[in-house]
Order: C-alpha cells, then sequence, then structure tokens
C-alpha cells in the first residue's frame, strides 16, 4: 500500500527506493526506535546522504497494524523516509523466497542454491507492483527516481506504465545493481530471464559497479532478447537505454573523524594493550555464503599450521547474522561454528585463542577501533558486488599502514589497486599472501597504502551518488531533445 503523498514528495526532486530502509525498527514495549541498518547498500546512500537530499522509500521490515502504522510513517517522515507496506506473506515470498533464493544465489553463481517457485514469483511481481503503485502516487512531472538492486527489477516497467497512463511527463527513471550480473551463460538459467530484463529496460539508464557487470547484462540483452546492443546502450523498444559502470564507494570522513574521537582513540587503546605482542587480521562480514568465510578460516588454519615463528597471530572475525530465514544462511552458521572450534581446538593453548569470532553486528566506534587495529584485513568473498568493508579498512588505516588481502572475485578487486589480490578458492595462496602480508616491510606497506587511499578519497558515495545522477539527468535531456526534433 501506498506511502501518503506527503512523505515521499515533500518538496524533494530526488526519490531513492530500495527494499531495505537505512534503519531497521525494533519495539520496547509500546514504543518504537531505529536501529541502523547493515550492507553495503545502506551505507553507501547513508554517505551519499550527507551530500545530496532525497526521499528514501523501502520496505520497513514487517506489516503493521494502522496504530503502529501512523507512529512509523511519522518517525519515518522525520529521518526523509517513507515506508512501502507489504503483507507478511507476501513480503516472506518477495523477499526470502524470490530475492534471496533465487536472484540472489544465481548472480553470485550459486545456481545449486536456486529454488524456483511460481508462487514466490507471483510475491516478487506483487511487491514490486506495491512499490510502483506507492511511487506513482507521489511521483510528479520531471522527477528523478533512482530504483536500487535486484529486489526491485521490475519496478522500472512497472512504474513507467503507471507514470504514462496518468499522463506524468519527464520522470527520469534510473536503476542500479549492488550485486554482480553474471556471464549470461548462467544468467540464462532464470526461468523468467525475460520478464526480469524487460523489467529493468524501462528506465533510462542502467548502473552497475564494474565493467565486467555491465559487459554480462548486454551480452543477456542479446543473447536472450535479440535485442541491439553497443558497449554503453540497449535499444529497447524503440528507446535507447544507456549502460555504464558507477563504482560505489563510503564516505571515508566518517571514519577519519571517529578516529580522531575520544570513544574510538579509548577503544583503540584498550584493543592494542589486549593484542600486545599479536599481530591481527580482522574479517568482517554479513554471514552469507558468498562472503567465503569458512574458506578464509581454512585458509588461516593453514597458515597456522604452516607457521614457524614469529608474533603470534590472532584472527578477528565480526559476523553479522543475515538472512536467517533461508536454509542455507542456517546451515553456514553451524559449519562456520565448527570451523572455529576445530581451529581453535587445534591451534589453541590457555595464553592464546587463534580466532575471535563475534556473531552479531558491533557498533561504529568498535568497527572502526577493530579496522584500526589490524595490521591485516582479510576479505575472502567468493562473489561480491563490490565490497564496501575493504575500502573501510582502507578508510581507518592512515596510522598502521595496513595491508589488505581481497578476492579478485569481489568488484572492489577491480579498483583497488595496492591491495594483495588472491584466489579465495586457493586456500594455499591466501595462506601464503598472509605470510607475505604479515612480514611487508613498512616501506611497501606505506606505498601500497597511498595508493589505495588516493583511490577510496575520491571514489566516495557521494562521488558515485553525484555521477549517476548526473548521467541520468543528462541521458533523459538527450531523449527528451531528440524526441523534440
Ligand atoms: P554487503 O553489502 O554484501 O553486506 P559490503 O562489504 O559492501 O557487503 O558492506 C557491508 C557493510 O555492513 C559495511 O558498511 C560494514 O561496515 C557493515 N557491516 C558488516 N558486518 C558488520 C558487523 N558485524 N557489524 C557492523 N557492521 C557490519
Ligand atoms: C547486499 C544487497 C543489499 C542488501 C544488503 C544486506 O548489499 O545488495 O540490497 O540490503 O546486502 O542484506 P539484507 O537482505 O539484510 O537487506
Amino acid at each position: 500500500q501506498a506511502a501518503s503523498e506527503g512523505d515521499v514528495a515533500s518538496g524533494a526532486h530526488l526519490i531513492v527506493v530500495s527494499n531495505r530502509l537505512p534503519v531497521t525498527l525494533e519495539q520496547k514495549g509500546t514504543e518504537w526506535s531505529f536501529k541502523l541498518s547493515s550492507g553495503g547498500l545502506v551505507s553507501a546512500l547513508s554517505g551519499l546522504k550527507r551530500e545530496m537530499s532525497f526521499t528514501w522509500v523501502g520496505w520497513p521490515g514487517k506489516d503493521f497494524g494502522a496504530d503502529d502504522r501512523i507512529k512509523i510513517d511519522s518517525l519515518l517522515q522525520e529521518n526523509s523516509c517513507s515506508a512501502v507496506y507489504l503483507d507478511d506473506e507476501t513480503a516472506e515470498l518477495y523477499y526470502n523466497g524470490f530475492a534471496n533464493s533465487i536472484l540472489w544465489p544465481l548472480f553470485h553463481y550459486h545456481p545449486g542454491e536456486m529454488i524456483f517457485e511460481e508462487t514466490a514469483w507471483d510475491a516478487y511481481q506483487r511487491a514490486n507492483e506495491a512499490f510502483a503503485q506507492a511511487l506513482a502516487a507521489v511521483v510528479k512531472d520531471g522527477d528523478l527516481v533512482w530504483i536500487q538492486d535486484y529486489h526491485l527489477m521490475l519496478l522500472p516497467r512497472m512504474l513507467r506504465a503507471l507514470l504514462d497512463n496518468s499522463g506524468r511527463r519527464g520522470v527520469k527513471i534510473g536503476w542500479f545493481l549492488h550485486t554482480p550480473f553474471p556471464s549470461s551463460e548462467l544468467y540464462r538459467i532464470l526461468p523468467v530471464r525475460r520478464q526480469i530484463l524487460e523489467g529493468v529496460l524501462a528506465a533510462d539508464l542502467l548502473g552497475f559497479h564494474t565493467y565486467d557487470y555491465a559487459r554480462h547484462f548486454l551480452s543477456s540483452c542479446t543473447r536472450i532478447l535479440g535485442l541491439q546492443t553497443t558497449g554503453d546502450s540497449v535499444e529497447a523498444g524503440g528507446r535507447v537505454v544507456r549502460v555504464g559502470t558507477f563504482p560505489i564507494g563510503i564516505d571515508p570522513s566518517k571514519f577519519s573523524e571517529a578516529l580522531q574521537t575520544d570513544e574510538v582513540k579509548g577503544r583503540l587503546g584498550e584493543l592494542e594493550r589486549r593484542f600486545a605482542g599479536e599481530k591481527v587480521i580482522v574479517g568482517v562480514d554479513r554471514l552469507d555464503y558468498i562472503k567465503g568465510v569458512p574458506q578464509k578460516l581454512l585458509a588461516f588454519e593453514q597458515f597456522l599450521s604452516e607457521r614457524k615463528e614469529g608474533e603470534r597471530v590472532v584472527l578477528v572475525q565480526v559476523a553479522v547474522p543475515s538472512r536467517g530465514d533461508v536454509e542455507e544462511y542456517r546451515q553456514l552458521i553451524g559449519s562456520v561454528n565448527e570451523l572455529v572450534g576445530r581451529i581453535n581446538g587445534r591451534f589453541g593453548t590457555i595464553e592464546y585463542t587463534p580466532i575471535h569470532f563475534l556473531h552479531r553486528s558491533v557498533g561504529f566506534a568498535e568497527l572502526v577501533a577493530l579496522y584500526a587495529v589490524a595490521d591485516v584485513c582479510l576479505i575472502t568473498s567468493t562473489r561480491d558486488g563490490m565490497n564496501l568493508v575493504s575500502y573501510e579498512y582502507v578508510a581507518s588505516q592512515a596510522q598502521r599502514h595496513g595491508v589488505l588481502v581481497l578476492s579478485e572475485f569481489a568488484g572492489a578487486a577491480q579498483s583497488l589497486d595496492g591491495a594483495v589480490i588472491v584466489n579465495a578458492w586457493n586456500i594455499e595462496e591466501v595462506a601464503a599472501a598472509l605470510a607475505l602480508a604479515l612480514a611487508m616491510p613498512a616501506a611497501q606497506r606505506e606505498a601500497s597504502f597511498r595508493t589505495l587511499h588516493r583511490y577510496v578519497a575520491k571514489h566516495t558515495a557521494a562521488y558515485w551518488g553525484t555521477s549517476f545522477i548526473a548521467e541520468l539527468t543528462r541521458v533523459r535531456q538527450a531523449a527528451d531533445a531528440a524526441a523534440l526534433l
């Protein structure tokens, strides 16, 4: 059901739409409060929000009764957010059933985990339609609507149809994918492959993190829909749809400023004392099978088994619980717990615990202090759209110049020159990279850090968002000018 007009529009010309809102609601007694949501999409868009004003439209995570909705709507409005409510059954099948059990595994090269069910597909269509109705009620002539991610791939088409039917003019629609887009060889497995492509092709501009993802999308359009494409556009239904590469980033000043606060300095001091005489490797991931946490643990085990001398090394792995209603995620928790137990049992002593495993979200000050204390950050995603943890680590390393060991299967590996790039599937290789990283001379670490930092400081969340919006405006103006000829 639609949010009211005042909620979404309130004078805003840019409307950002995503499944997840930046805040998750928590109920204490009869009162509702907010907690910041985790994930790269929320981190990047929150960074952009510091630079650019927009209304953020999304699903509040569950359904609420009429009285609660009034309270929640007004709380959300104070944060320039607006809710699209879905009944719990639709939400479950759309979010867990279709988005996270079909599109997510397929887009991350896990077709084995994909379970296609018609009821989930129906719910995905219903949920996208609910978003379209909510937006159509508030979008005005000339507005910019920026749709995010794999949850909302039918929305551009549904929204365009509603706007055209009601005679709205000049609305620019953009869509950005935060995950990889897989090779067309894999994408073509999807039973509803045509509908999904046609859904996004109603937008004016489609954005991807890397050139490879954009290329895979273009070849899917050619091979599945038989459309004409160039290196950066598709001709669909008599319109030219622009396809571009816009690598996302973070707000690095949030990290450098936090490092100057007494809270983070104090915590960093405590951690330094706690880990005195030890080297620290940090891992920060949502507990998702694409993050390669088992691969990381196995590589650390291999590293420990080969290590003969030098300081003790600990791995601090923070894993935020994620999508616990999907079976694959529940199984993952079991196998990760087992590996942590085995490795700690094998290499631990009374004085030394090799792996500190935190299965929860940590607060921002704690997160920054952990990044700052770590000599190495280890990212072993088996596929990952971008991976912003790699950027956050760099933004927190001005003092230590720690080493980033990064999987070649994360989008970030295409931009982050200066990282030690590894094949996350090759346990020996990752173990050797850890040894190399921990032994790297200070001058080399500093040079790598400078290269990495230059990139992260320039390619921020704000840079990403403003580049996309500038391009969307340009593409649309060019299309309008052509239509007048
Ligand atoms: P994804 O979007 O797949 O979760 P990213 O690496 O792009 O991956 O973004 C993850 C975001 O979530 C980062 O901003 C990171 O700081 C945050 N995050 C991940 N794990 C935790 C955690 N355990 N505690 C707090 N924040 C976390
Ligand atoms: C990835 C997706 C985002 C999502 C995030 C967290 O980054 O691209 O759309 O918000 O993971 O996942 P969740 O299912 O908790 O929203």
